[in-house]
């Protein structure tokens, strides 16, 4: 990946003639089959640019699962790029929600007519509920009822390789039931930077304009699509294993940490531990962990450990003996 950086033949993205990154923008739409796609720097960029480019006019919502990434982290974003507001819904523990939540969340306000839905936005695979997939007959249901309604679709498919390598569902399926969708070739397809904008021809003019709105004209970034085509070309043969090592990691922490994990609950690269049944919490186990040399995050009350491409076997027994550490303290 490095010599690929190196090597890459590089222009000026603002203008639309690095070559590389055009490359890289034609692969990332034959593999989601959409028309074309948008090369931007980070998953939130492409996300607001997708929000923006369906939402209508200020005062109006968009509607979300209330753990999902666009919904939390991005609120604030949303609010202050695009006048975007949430309707919220809330899901299960697998942060997916019911058809009937959705019609319901998309139900006209007959009775007052003020508030108007623009956007349904989904996320798969959902990120807070530790890396939960979406089954294929679920989006499509939304699906309907969201055209039913005259409602676009957004998908936040920034691991959408992990739910593809996970269901055996291919990246393009889930893409055929959304109108547009983000995915990031920097999460555990493993380039450095990078998110791909991927939609309907028609709607990449405004997309492009709104990516330079926002100062996202990246020059010759032709030296990071370099590295995102290496990641889209290696990337997803290898993501089972790293669903394999989170699953083993969540296996053993059964023995280590009281209550922490239920294996059944990995689905993808991510392993949520709760730490309470080992009198700590969570932030005091992420501190411990990192003072052993473990790196994880917290996320919801539970400590985050996820799985990529630079994981070993071995460091997966790395961070078994540091928890073995941590709970024996
Ligand atoms: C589901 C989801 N969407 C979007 C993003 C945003 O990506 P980035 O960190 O590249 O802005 C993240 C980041 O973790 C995420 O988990």
């Amino acid at each position: 990946m490095r010599r690929a950086m190196a090597d890459a033949e590089v222009g000026d993205d603002w203008y639309g003639d690095d070559p590389t990154v055009n490359r890289l923008q034609k692969r990332a739409a034959d593999v989601t089959g959409k028309e074309a796609a948008l090369f931007v720097p980070t998953g939130t960029m492409a996300n607001q640019i997708g929000l923006r480019l369906h939402f209508r006019g200020t005062g109006h919502l968009v509607v979300a699962e209330a753990d999902s990434h666009v919904a939390t982290t991005e609120v604030m974003t949303s609010a202050v790029l695009a006048g975007i507001a949430f309707r919220p819904m809330r899901g299960d523990a697998r942060g997916q929600v019911t058809t009937d939540q959705v019609a319901e969340a998309l139900e006209p306000d007959e009775y007052y007519d003020v508030e108007m839905i623009d956007l349904l936005a989904v996320e798969n695979t959902h990120g807070a509920s530790g890396g939960n997939v979406m089954a294929l007959e679920d989006l499509r249901a939304y699906r309907k009822l969201a055209r039913d309604r005259g409602v676009r679709v957004h998908l936040d498919g920034a691991r959408i390789f992990n739910a593809s390598a996970a269901s055996g569902v291919d990246v393009a399926d889930y893409c055929a039931e959304v109108d547009t969708m983000m995915f990031c070739v920097s999460k555990g397809l493993g380039a450095p930077i990078g998110s791909l904008l991927c939609g309907p021809a028609d709607l990449m003019p405004e997309a492009r304009r709104i990516k330079i709105l926002v100062g996202g004209a990246w020059r010759q970034a032709g030296v990071l699509a370099a590295a995102g085509l290496v990641a889209l070309e290696e990337g997803p043969g290898r993501l089972r294993e790293d669903h394999a090592r989170a699953r083993r990691l969540a296996e053993e922490l059964v023995a280590i940490v009281p209550a922490g994990v239920d294996p059944a609950s990995v689905e993808t690269n991510m392993v949520f531990v709760d730490t309470a049944g080992a009198g700590m919490s969570a932030l005091e186990a992420v501190r411990r962990l990192a003072a052993v040399g473990v790196g994880a995050t917290i996320s919801g009350g539970r400590v985050r450990m996820v799985t990529h491409v630079d994981i070993s076997d071995d460091d997966v027994e790395t961070a078994l003996e540091g928890w073995r550490q941590i709970v024996a303290d």
